[in-house]
């Protein structure tokens, strides 16, 4: 087990229908702690270029067009294996098959209005911190 961080985005659904503090609460049953947070709306433009990844999925466009209907909250959680167990705790992508007890199975509207994002990979966590965060802002 090594001490890992990773992004975490509560998305929003969750900032409309008035969920932060109780995802975030899951986040700190399961071990992790945020110590970095902060509240944004994020323009287009950050929308796509964070998921650019995804850029030629089918649903890219929806996917930007919904992270911009409201505020998101994006965070940093710090825990042993953060990535995974974050993943563990979020459930799959797609509510329908997300497992009892998981953040996506108790909360999320769809698998696009999916309540939160996670890393998949200490790497990527670590390009997906630094889009959102100054070091300064992290504070463990
Ligand atoms: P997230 O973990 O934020 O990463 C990409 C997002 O695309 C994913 O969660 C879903 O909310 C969204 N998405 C929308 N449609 C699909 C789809 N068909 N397959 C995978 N992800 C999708």
């Amino acid at each position: 087990m090594s001490v890992q961080q990773t992004l975490s985005i509560l998305k929003p659904d969750v900032t409309r229908r008035n969920l932060t503090g109780k995802i975030n609460a899951k986040i700190e049953d399961a071990g992790l702690r945020i110590i970095a947070q902060k509240r944004l709306w994020l323009t287009r433009a950050q929308a796509e270029g964070f998921y650019a990844v995804h850029a030629e999925r089918s649903f890219f466009s929806d996917l930007c067009e919904f992270m911009t209907t409201g505020p998101v909250v994006v965070q940093v959680l710090e825990g042993s294996d953060a990535v995974v167990k974050y993943r563990d705790i979020m459930g799959a992508t797609n509510p329908a098959n997300a497992a009892e007890g998981t953040i996506r199975k108790e909360f999320a509207e769809s698998i696009e209005a999916n309540s939160v994002h996670g890393s998949d990979s200490e790497e990527n966590a670590a390009s997906e911190i630094s889009y959102f965060f100054s070091r300064t802002e992290i504070v463990g």
